[in-house]
C-alpha cells in the first residue's frame, strides 16, 4: 500500500469566476487565487473548506486538455490530486498496479511548479500524482 496524502479534488467548470461564486456561497473560500497554466490551456483556481482543497478548472481555449472532457461531463469533479514523496517508487507501483500515464511528468505552475503527471485505471478512473 502506497502512502500518498491527498493534495486536492480537481473540479471541471466552463465559467471559472461564476464557478467560484457558487463555492464561495457554499463556504468556501479561495486561498489561491486564478492563474492560466498556458501548458494546458487552462484557468486554474484553489477553494478551500473544513480543510477540503478543490482546484477548479477552466479551460481558457478550445484545444486546452480540458475541453473535450468539459464537453462531455459538464461541471463536475473529476479527479483526485496525490502527493508523492517517493515519485520514481510510488509511480512504479502504480504501474505494477494497472494505473496508465496518459501524459508526460510536466510543470504545473498553479502547484508552485511541481511537477504533475495524470494516469488513468480501468478500474477507479483518473489521478493525478504530484512529484513533491
Ligand atoms: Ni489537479
Amino acid at each position: 500500500m502506497l502512502t500518498l496524502k491527498i493534495n486536492h479534488i480537481g473540479y471541471l467548470v466552463k465559467k471559472i469566476n461564476a464557478a467560484i461564486h457558487s463555492f464561495e456561497t457554499l463556504g468556501y473560500r479561495v486561498c489561491q487565487e486564478t492563474v492560466t497554466d498556458e501548458i494546458r490551456k487552462v484557468d486554474i483556481c484553489f477553494m478551500e473548506k473544513d480543510g477540503y482543497r478543490i482546484e477548479l478548472i477552466s479551460p481558457v481555449s478550445e484545444d486546452s486538455v480540458v475541453s473535450g472532457l468539459l464537453k462531455k461531463y459538464k461541471n463536475c469533479p473529476y479527479h483526485i490530486c496525490y502527493e508523492s514523496n517517493d515519485f520514481d517508487s510510488d509511480f512504479a507501483a502504480l504501474r505494477a498496479d494497472g494505473f496508465l500515464p496518459i501524459d508526460d511528468l510536466t510543470p504545473a505552475p498553479a502547484l508552485s511548479g511541481r511537477s504533475v503527471i495524470f494516469l488513468t485505471h480501468p478500474a477507479m478512473g483518473m489521478i493525478e500524482l504530484i512529484r513533491m
